[in-house]
Order: structure tokens, then C-alpha cells, then sequence
């Protein structure tokens, strides 16, 4: 159980919520979240938006049952956590170009991985984006391209950049993969999945995702693969 510091709605149906304690967690990864007793059955799974040593944050969407229930918390109230899960974000090298694109609420895994990747550009297609962009801007010494009601993704050169990380919707990611395919481009482009999850520790496959291989495991295997190993229904 972790007490709730704050949980501010920052957009409209959006939240930035800090718990306190101390955290554990690399970029990438992802805490299952509850904030209540028996229903609904599953916590769900947020990402790491940022963490410090007074505790941790997770922006979220209200979606359904289980983020509403989540933005009615208040101050004092509690919340249980359980994680870090997930493989995370790959460490590369400083030298190296990097590029964090996001999509809708894909951006929130992306802020701490600025921690990270402190000089990378950043590119962020969100209707919400002012308070946001203003975060992630004090963050880099790179740039950061806010896409507003287009398709940021258009913006990403290929070319540029020798590692590009991609968090969003499906079809943003399948796009993704095309675009990597059709540039020819010799990035090595990671992909953030969001499928649905159940468990999140690797025991009931609910979030399967199909691979060239074989099947693999978002909650364990993930949330992060290569684009070019994943196919997209
Ligand atoms: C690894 C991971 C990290 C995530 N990180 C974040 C985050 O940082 N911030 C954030 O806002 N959300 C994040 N999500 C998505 C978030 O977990 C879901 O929005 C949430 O579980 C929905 O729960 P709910 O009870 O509010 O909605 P539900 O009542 O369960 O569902 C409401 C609607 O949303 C759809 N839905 C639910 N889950 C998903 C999903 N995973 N993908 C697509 N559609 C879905 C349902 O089909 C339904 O239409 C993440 C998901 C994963 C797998
Ligand atoms: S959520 Fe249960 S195996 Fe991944």
C-alpha cells in the first residue's frame, strides 16, 4: 500500500498521480495498479512516468471502470502497486541518436526515459500536450516536436537517428514498422506494446503477442520488442 501524494487532473479524462514510497523501476517498465478491494478482479497495468526519492508517478487516461475509480482518489487515500514488471527501455550507448516518439497516451512511459536519454529529440502527437510539452522540454537538451492533431510520426526521420522508441496505439506501431521497412533505415526501432494483461507476471497469457518466431509474452517478454519482430494482426 502506498499513500497518494497527489492526483491532479492535468488535461481533460487525464492524471498525473504520485504515490510515496520508495520505487524500484527502470524506463519501460510498468507497475500493476489497484485502488480497490476485490472488483473489478484485475489491477491494471500503468507505466513509470517518473520517479524520485519521495516516490513514484503514473500519467493515465481515464479509459474505464478501473482508471475512474483510480482518478477518484484523493490525498491521503491508498493505492496498491505491484512491480516493476516488463523488460524496460534498452540501455544504448550516449554517444548515440535517439529518438522517443509518442502517441495519444503513449507518451507517458517516455518521460522517464528522458532521465535516461537525456539529449535525445523527442516527438509527441497528443491533443492534451501543453502542460506536458513544457515537462519534457526542461528535460532534453534535444528537441521536442509537438505534433497537435496530425500524425507525429510523418515528422521522424529515419535516417537520423540510430535507436527510435515508439509508444502508442496499434496502429501507430504497425505504421511504425512500415515505415522502418519502406526508409530502409538502420535504426534499431523498439516498439512500447499495450496489450491487455491480466496477471502481468507471466502466468495467465492473456497478453500473448505474436512474433516471427513464436508467440511471446508482453507483460514478461515486453512491453518492448524490436518493430521488425512483431506481426501485427
Ligand atoms: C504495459 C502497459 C503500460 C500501460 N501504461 C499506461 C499508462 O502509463 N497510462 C495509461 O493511461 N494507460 C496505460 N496502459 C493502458 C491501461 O492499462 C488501460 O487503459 C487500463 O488498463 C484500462 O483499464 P480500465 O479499467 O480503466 O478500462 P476497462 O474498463 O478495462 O476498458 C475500457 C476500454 O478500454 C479498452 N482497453 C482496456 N485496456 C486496453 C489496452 N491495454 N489496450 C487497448 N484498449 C484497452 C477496453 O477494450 C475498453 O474499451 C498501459 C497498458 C500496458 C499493457
Ligand atoms: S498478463 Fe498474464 S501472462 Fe502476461
Amino acid at each position: 500500500m502506498a499513500e497518494i501524494m497527489a492526483n491532479v487532473e492535468v488535461a481533460p479524462n487525464i492524471f498525473r498521480i504520485k504515490a510515496a514510497g520508495s520505487f524500484a523501476g527502470r524506463m519501460g517498465q510498468f507497475y500493476m495498479v489497484r485502488a480497490w478491494d476485490k472488483y473489478p478482479l484485475l489491477s491494471r497495468p500503468l507505466s513509470i512516468f517518473d520517479r524520485d526519492e519521495a516516490g513514484i508517478e503514473f500519467l493515465y487516461q481515464v479509459a474505464g471502470e478501473g482508471t475512474k475509480l483510480i482518478s477518484d482518489l484523493r490525498p491521503g487515500d491508498e493505492l496498491q502497486l505491484e512491480g516493476p514488471f516488463g523488460n524496460g527501455f534498452p540501455e544504448v550507448q550516449a554517444s548515440g541518436r535517439v529518438a522517443l516518439v509518442g502517441g495519444g497516451i503513449g507518451i507517458a512511459p517516455l518521460f522517464y526515459a528522458l532521465r535516461h536519454y537525456s539529449s535525445s529529440d523527442v516527438y509527441l502527437g497528443f491533443s492534451q500536450e501543453a502542460y506536458l510539452a513544457e515537462r519534457f522540454k526542461a528535460a532534453t537538451t534535444g528537441m521536442v516536436l509537438v505534433n497537435v492533431g496530425g500524425i507525429v510520426l510523418e515528422q521522424v526521420d529515419f535516417h537520423a537517428y540510430d535507436t527510435i522508441i515508439v509508444c502508442g496505439p496499434e496502429p501507430m506501431l504497425k505504421a511504425v514498422q512500415r515505415k522502418q521497412l519502406e526508409t530502409g533505415s538502420s535504426a534499431n526501432v523498439y516498439v512500447s506494446l499495450e496489450n491487455r494483461m491480466a496477471c502481468g507476471i507471466g502466468a495467465c497469457l492473456v497478453c500473448s503477442v505474436k512474433c516471427k518466431d513464436k508467440r511471446r509474452k508482453a507483460c514478461t517478454d515486453g512491453p518492448v520488442f524490436l518493430a521488425e519482430e512483431v506481426v501485427f494482426g
